[in-house]
């Protein structure tokens, strides 16, 4: 099979350096990928909101399957597209990808089925938003609507935060027109899980879990971004957690999905908080957790081309998902400075230290080689550092040996990745 995966991120190396493990795939190729997707994927010089293009190198390329990294893409109605050229696809519809796509909608979706989240009120004018804040308790969460690079949830302590933040979303559109609208949620607490989860329209298979860390800083301190880092399993998510989530959230988001006339095919992310008063559902992503997908793939032992295939074929009954019974953490290695203002093209060096080492991995997130042929930093989030251990600990001692093993002029990493799991 020819495969073709659209995205550049570090996600998009899990995934690539995946699917180069299948046994189904002979030709892997990637839109627009980096300098380490470029080690298993012949890389195409187009943009992932390139459609037209993707879809015209798809045809000519006899492309048997792509496969959609990231949420704009999907958001934005690629797999419509690819669908109506006849091409086959993993990932969801537009008209599915809303779950993602529009927290209002999510939001609605849960209360309608009801599925546990927290309490929340959507708008559109700022000024009722202004004046239900008068009202509300504190701290109280905002979120713009739509797709904010996972930036636009804001957590306000005060009334005049609250109030600053309704300005600076809806009217100063701060994250553009993700702005329109805005859920005003009640602040819950609890820790946090990500589970991810193959769904082919109507069964639901969930992958192992796993905790992601946003804050730019030590000790969760510092802006939100992307992701820092990430382990899995989580020792706080059990059988008996996701008994529950099976029964009250899984299974009926893939139903009401359905039910309203937006079957979802692709990849569900729960991003769940274990509150007092049992899981919640803080968001839903449409594609793999980035870089949730950097410890969870290297731990799957299916072949993830075959359950994808089952996915869109809507036979994912079929499949048994399985997991090895280890743990593996992975570190963000960024460019100090981000989630702000960093500096790129520094030249990476180390990256040969990984090779033949059974275990460790390096997922390329923003790297690019410069005129001279060398891997240089292009983006906020550089490298991630993944390593797999006996259990948690071991993990962690791993990937924090492996991150000393790569240098880079304005290298900079959280040093508390996993420290959680010193409280399992
Ligand atoms: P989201 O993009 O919705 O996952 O939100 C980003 C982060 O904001 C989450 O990972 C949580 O840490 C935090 N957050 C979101 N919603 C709430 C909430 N209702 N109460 C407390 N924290 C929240
Ligand atoms: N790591 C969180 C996300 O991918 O949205």
């Amino acid at each position: 099979m020819k495969v073709l995966i659209i995205g550049s991120g570090g996600r998009e190396h899990a995934i690539a350096w995946k699917a180069s493990q299948s046994s189904l795939v002979t030709e892997l190729y990637c839109a627009p990928g980096n300098a380490g997707i470029a080690q298993y994927a012949k890389c195409v010089e187009i943009g992932a909101m390139e459609f037209e293009k993707l879809a015209a190198f798809a045809k000519k390329t006899e492309i048997d399957l792509t496969i959609v990294g990231m949420d704009d893409p999907l958001v934005g109605g690629i797999v419509d597209l690819f669908e109506r050229e006849g091409l086959r696809v993993f990932g969801p519809r537009a008209n599915a990808a809303i779950l993602e796509g529009s927290k209002a909608f999510s939001k609605d979706l849960m209360k309608k089925y009801n599925i546990p989240t927290a309490a929340y009120e959507n708008f559109d004018d700022p000024q009722e938003a202004l004046a239900y804040l008068e009202t509300a308790k504190l701290p109280i969460v905002l979120k713009a609507d739509g797709l904010a690079l996972g930036k636009g949830v804001l957590i306000c302590n005060t009334l005049e935060e609250a109030k600053a933040g309704v300005k600076s979303i809806m009217m100063d559109k701060q994250f553009g027109e993700a702005g329109n609208r805005l859920v005003i949620e009640e602040f819950i607490t609890g820790r946090e899980v990500s589970v991810l989860s193959f769904v082919d329209g109507k069964t639901i298979q969930t992958m192992t879990s796993a905790q992601d860390h946003k804050r730019a800083k030590d000790g969760d301190q510092g802006l939100n971004t992307g992701g820092m880092g990430t382990f899995s399993p989580s020792p706080f998510y059990t059988q008996e957690i996701h008994q529950f989530c099976q029964e009250h959230i899984y299974q009926p988001t893939v139903d009401a999905m359905a039910a309203e006339g937006r079957p979802f095919q692709g990849i569900i992310f729960f991003g769940l908080m274990l509150t007092a008063e049992g899981p919640k559902v803080l968001e839903y992503n449409a594609r793999f957790g980035d870089p949730e997908a950097q410890v969870v793939l290297p731990r799957m032992k299916n072949d993830m081309i075959q359950v994808m295939e089952a996915c869109i074929d809507g036979k994912l009954d079929t499949i048994e998902l399985e997991f090895e019974e280890n743990a593996a953490v992975c570190v963000v290695l960024a460019s100090d400075g981000y989630p702000l203002h960093y500096e790129k093209g520094k030249e990476i060096r180390g990256l040969d230290r990984f090779q033949g080492k059974e275990d460790y991995y390096v997922f390329h997130a923003g790297t690019k080689f410069d005129e001279k042929g060398n891997i240089v930093t292009n983006g906020g989030r550089v490298l991630g550092v993944t390593a797999k251990g006996s259990d948690l600990k071991a993990a962690r001692a791993n990937a924090y040996k492996a991150v000393d093993w790569i240098e880079f002029d304005n290298k900079y990493y959280r040093h508390d990745i996993g420290k959680a799991i010193d409280e399992a």
